[in-house]
């Protein structure tokens, strides 16, 4: 128990107890209560058919909410009264979709259900009459879906380059679909911006080239969804889409007001797994987006724009900050530490100076648009991104999710998620200081020379795990035995005070309990008191958090519920468990997008 306090008046609340890892429930702090949104398969248009777990149909998919939301932002209008939900939808679970079969038939019918389930979302959302609670509109004018199917256009440096061309797309400049959406951000004039993750599990491969291996490390012939079956575009063993695959792991940028905008795929922001993208904009008006490359000993970027914002009001101003991610620098981070290295032992115990930390550079992999590599064109710096910071002696981090400046500070949030090869397949730093690292932590990145500059400061703000049962915790120095204990951060969000909140993915397989979001103050005596505020159903991850303390409202995407079970043997029965109300699905899980509010 015991606080919250620095949430405000409109989040206190206790923290709840952590949550067995069988536990299928969604679990919600004493006077608080929980509904669901929006769930998978919600019709999202005036003519979209109910959902109907026994009569899946491709187009019937493309009318409705996709599977596994994972980013999430609920952005109200200026008249408070309406807004729009906008969401990714990462990937999806076939096992717990289907039956098993073998029909050929049927698995072709099942992977063109798989291209609508995935992409993104845009829902429109009106408050409830009570004032405070959001619904979503079906056939609200704004509701798109974006999918394996929908046209992006290539922006930057790399659009039109031999490296993007593919049969179908000679000029190199328009992409069939998004992939492995994750996390993302919403930008200051408006648009949200989506990272393409594990896109490369999507194509059958040679991964021949060292280009290719960095981002798929050996070959593949088949996939998951089956598409490289039947559509050429995801075999890229054939000449004609070898250069597919480098058409994904993008940063995409949708309008979420305008649903006839074609979305863009932003080469300047450089190609990795990118978990997501977060902008903040510098006292010089420069953009600055922080991103993570979520891999095992992979790195930290930053994008700094070439061109400033505008803040003034209206469309031209906006139509020019709508171009701001076009054309930039890109800088990838490098982590210095301040103790001797046989003071980073590997355990998780502080060094002798009582902190994980240090200072940093961005090194820059462009100039003025040009590459900063030698020995590689601009072209190949963004589309073998990985290969450039290879080049200049990045520091391989312990697996970036999220990275989020908070707007009250400018201070930058990392969310290193887990690393089993730490220690191993690459070196124990001060910035990576625990061996095997199983259960995660966070950086705290402190920018010295303004947003846009090239040095900064850094600490270890938290070592997760279970404090009962692992010594070497670290919660900014709060005590360990008051906080929730917590593993794998993934997203991070913040209120309306500063105050940080981190989402987690993996905690059931590391310390036996169920994803949550937790608070996080950092200013004052609770700096680094964490307080889990809600647990997910069995074998679901947290992402998303939105966190609307003044209306007392927070949001989370439940991803992937009961995903190791299978259909007959239901390990989740969330959200609707057995109900039989109109558009509820008693007998499968749902991906879908949580409300919690006060009881
Ligand atoms: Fe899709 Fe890095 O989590
Ligand atoms: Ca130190
Ligand atoms: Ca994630
Ligand atoms: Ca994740």
């Amino acid at each position: 128990g015991g606080g919250g306090g620095a949430a405000g008046r409109g989040l206190a609340f206790d923290a709840i107890a952590p949550v067995d890892r069988l536990v299928d429930a969604f679990t919600v702090p004493q006077g608080f209560a929980w509904e669901p949104l929006v769930r998978w398969g919600d019709p999202l248009f005036k003519k979209s058919p109910a959902f109907d777990f026994a009569a899946q149909s491709p187009e019937a998919q493309a009318q409705q909410f996709g599977y596994n939301c994972d980013y999430l932002d609920i952005i109200a209008d200026g008249n408070r009264r309406s807004g729009v939900l906008v969401t990714n939808h990462e990937y999806v679970n076939p096992g717990i979709m289907f039956t098993p079969t073998t029909d050929a038939a049927e698995l072709r019918r099942r992977g063109d259900i798989y291209k609508m389930a995935q992409g993104m979302a845009v829902v429109e959302l009106a408050r409830k009459r009570d004032g405070g609670r959001w619904k979503y509109v079906q056939g609200g004018r704004r509701n798109r879906r974006i999918t394996v199917e929908t046209t992006f256009e290539l922006t930057g440096p790399a659009a039109g380059s031999d490296l993007v061309k593919t049969k179908a797309d000679r000029k190199g400049r328009h992409v069939k679909g998004t992939l492995g959406n994750c996390a993302g951000g919403t930008t200051p004039w408006g648009t949200v911006l989506s990272g393409e993750e594990n896109f490369n599990g999507y194509f059958a491969w040679a991964a021949d080239t060292a280009g290719q291996k960095r981002y798929q490390a050996s070959a593949s012939t088949s996939t998951s969804t089956g598409w490289e079956t039947y559509d050429p575009r995801f075999d890229a063993h054939s000449a004609d889409y070898v250069n597919e695959p480098n058409r994904f792991g993008w940063i995409v940028e949708i309008d979420p007001q305008d649903p006839k905008s074609t979305p863009r795929k932003h080469t300047a922001m450089g190609r990795m797994k990118h978990e997501g993208a977060n902008v903040i904009v510098g006292r010089d008006g420069h953009v600055v987006a922080y991103m993570g490359d979520d891999e095992r000993n992979d790195y930290l970027y930053k994008f700094v724009s070439k061109n400033r914002y505008d803040g003034r009001k209206g469309n031209s101003a906006r139509k020019h900050n709508m171009r701001l991610l076009e054309e930039g620098d890109l800088f990838v981070a490098k982590f210095t530490g301040d103790s001797p290295a046989a003071e980073i032992t590997g355990t998780g115990a502080l060094p002798s100076d009582g902190a994980f930390d240090g200072s940093g550079t961005w090194i820059p992999l462009t100039r003025g648009g040009r590459s900063a590599v030698p020995g590689m064109s601009i072209d190949e710096v963004l589309v073998y991104t990985r290969l450039a910071a290879d080049a200049v002696g990045a520091t391989k981090m312990d697996r970036p999710e999220d990275v989020e400046p908070n707007p009250k500070t400018g201070k930058v949030y990392v969310a290193l998620t887990n690393n089993s090869q730490r220690g191993t397949a690459s070196a124990l730093d001060e910035a990576n200081p625990v061996t095997g690292n199983r259960y995660g932590h966070v950086i705290e990145l402190t920018e010295t020379r303004g947003q846009s500059g090239t040095t900064f400061g850094w600490s270890i703000l938290l070592l997760c795990g279970d404090p009962a049962t692992n010594a070497n915790t670290y919660f900014a120095g709060f005590p360990a035995d008051k906080v929730s204990p917590i593993s794998c951060p993934d997203n991070v969000a913040f209120d309306s005070k500063g105050n940080l909140w981190i989402s987690t993915d993996g905690a059931p397989s590391t310390i036996g309990y169920n994803d949550g979001l937790f608070l996080v103050p950092l200013e004052g005596a609770e700096r680094g008191k964490v307080q889990q505020f809600l647990a997910v159903p069995r074998e679901a991850e947290t992402c998303g958090p939105v966190i609307h303390d003044r209306d007392g409202l927070v949001f989370v995407s439940v991803q992937h519920p009961g995903e190791d079970g299978a259909v007959g043997a239901q390990h989740s029965l969330f959200p609707d468990y057995g109900s039989t109300a109109k558009g509820a699905v008693p007998d499968a899980p749902r991906p879908s997008v949580v409300q919690v509010y006060r009881a």
